[in-house]
């Protein structure tokens, strides 16, 4: 029998709510369809945001939502997205399918689906194609009260109060699409720009600078030495591709290999914090920056007969496992790691939610999200144990079989487990150790029929939580029984 043994006395850190943010980028179908649908459209909407899909979000406690991109981001100017929306300004998205952008979704849209859905925005500057004036009059357009130019033209365009906006990301992939540049040269220009990123009224802005690609350390150590005192935050990003990024792999048809592959890629994301954090520890040793993970998620091959440049993909079991294998490494890196926004939430990358029409499904992954939302803000709790081991043959590099993770808030324990073994249940003793309370316990289960198992718009119910019904009290603390490729959360309560 495998074991979890959770020290329920020894706290390693709290649980930043953040770390279950999201992204929601001008790609594809993601803002367009997905979100807006605008006032007029027969799809019912709040205004202009589809009801059904602002319904499923709320569910999910989402705690902040990063916008307008990603590679979007360093060529959007803020003001082509203000004022009537008949006469706002059309440009090409040259990052993402070469489509028309009508602007229709701007400033004033972005801040009303985080009010909707009770999310914390986190907006991302242009600083590859935008000046510092652009990004420092979007923040006095959005944030001072007092009278000036801008803010009366908020108040021109609907909007009396400033916002409260306390995320604000200086460029995105400045290595890359943002800019092509080399860490030197975005340092000096993050300093530049954060100057006149300006903290208007009790407005507090959390400055985030561009962060690395991956594995690119010297990323993360030249803005540290350079930049450390002028930032809160450094991101991070990095995806989990099966494949190569010529040909990353099928969402849904895939092997015992791939599947066991693109596990092995997604626990890579331990040695990407734990790197990036030593880094960082030589600079800011009390650990004042945060490690901004604002970009993270399964990136296959877009699904067959739709548009390469919208990164649409489908979503299954081995899409919850790599969710839940991320949530349990952010846990773990909690004292460094602060925020984390998977790509994306409607309709692109590693969604969880998928539309048509008016239609909408609900992925495993947001099955994910939602039995773990309840570890937000909560302390992490120490744990050790038997997790056994995994490979899908000779080529394959070994994992544990079994993860979990336990947090406490308000007195209420909740430990979550994943079995990875697509074809082996698991069978764990877990323990509270350091209490002699006895607790109330209760489980919700995300398993599906196979490994494959997604919900389409013809079977929308094929994977959905269940209760877990698999619990015994035994000698030492209780029995576990995990279907293969699951994933649970259990509550444990006085
Ligand atoms: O999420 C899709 C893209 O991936 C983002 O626009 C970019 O930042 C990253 O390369």
């Amino acid at each position: 029998m495998l074991k979890a043994v959770v020290h329920t006395d020894w706290t390693t850190g709290t649980i930043n709510r953040n770390l279950y943010g999201h992204f929601a980028e001008h790609l594809g179908r993601c803002i367009y369809e997905g979100l807006w649908v605008g006032e007029d459209s027969p799809i019912p909407n709040t205004d202009g945001i589809r009801n059904d899909v602002l319904e499923a979000l709320r569910k999910l406690h989402i705690p902040v939502l990063r916008w307008p991109g990603g590679c979007f981001a360093d060529e959007y100017h803020w003001r082509d997205g203000i004022g009537p929306r008949e006469s706002r300004k059309e440009m090409i998205n040259t990052h993402w399918g070469g489509v028309v952008e009508n602007n229709h979704f701007g400033t004033h849209e972005f801040f009303r689906l985080c009010e909707l859905i009770g999310a914390e925005p986190y907006i991302c500057g242009n600083v590859g194609s935008g000046t510092v004036q652009e990004m420092s009059e979007w923040l006095e357009y959005m944030t001072f009260d007092g009278e000036s130019p801008l803010a009366n033209l908020r108040r021109q365009n609907g909007r009396d109060k400033p916002w409260k906006l306390a995320y604000f990301g200086v460029g995105n992939e400045n290595w890359g699409c943002g800019g092509n540049m080399l860490p030197e040269h975005y340092a000096d220009l993050y300093r530049q720009y954060q100057t006149y990123c300006r903290q208007y009224g009790d407005n507090k802005l959390y400055k985030i600078a561009g962060g690395a690609n991956s594995d690119d350390y010297r990323w993360t150590e030249v803005l540290m030495q350079k930049a450390a005192g002028q930032m809160d935050g450094l991101s991070l990003h990095y995806y989990t591709v099966p494949g190569t990024w010529q040909e990353k792999g099928s969402a849904t048809e895939f092997g015992a290999e791939e599947y066991a592959r693109t596990l092995v890629r997604a626990f890579h994301m331990d040695e990407l914090l734990t790197r990036h954090s030593t880094v960082m520890d030589r600079y800011d040793p009390q650990k004042r920056v945060g490690l901004i993970v604002d970009e993270w998620g399964d990136w296959f091959d877009a699904e067959p007969g739709s548009n390469p440049g919208f990164l649409f993909q489908q979503n299954t079991m081995r899409d919850a496992l790599v969710a839940a294998i991320h949530f349990h490494l952010f846990h773990k890196h909690c004292d460094r790691v602060r925020m984390a926004n998977i790509a994306q939430m409607v309709n692109v990358l590693q969604a969880v939610v998928l539309t048509e029409g008016d239609r909408l499904l609900l992925t495993p992954t947001y099955h994910a999200f939602q039995i773990y939302a309840v570890h937000q803000d909560a302390e992490a709790l120490a744990l050790h144990g038997e997790f056994g081991s995994y490979t899908a043959g000779q080529d394959s590099a070994a994992m544990p079989q079994v993860g979990a993770t336990a947090s406490r808030k308000d007195g209420v324990i909740h430990v979550s487990l994943y079995n990875l073994h697509p074809e082996k249940p698991a069978d764990i003793a877990l323990e509270l150790r350091g209490s002699n309370v006895r607790y109330e316990c209760s489980g919700q289960l995300l398993a599906g029929d196979s490994i494959h198992a997604a919900n389409t718009f013809s079977d929308p119910g094929r994977v959905v939580l269940k209760p877990l019904d698999s619990i015994e009290p035994i000698e030492s603390g209780f029995a576990v029984k995990l279907p293969p490729a699951s994933v649970a959360t259990i509550r444990f309560a006085m």
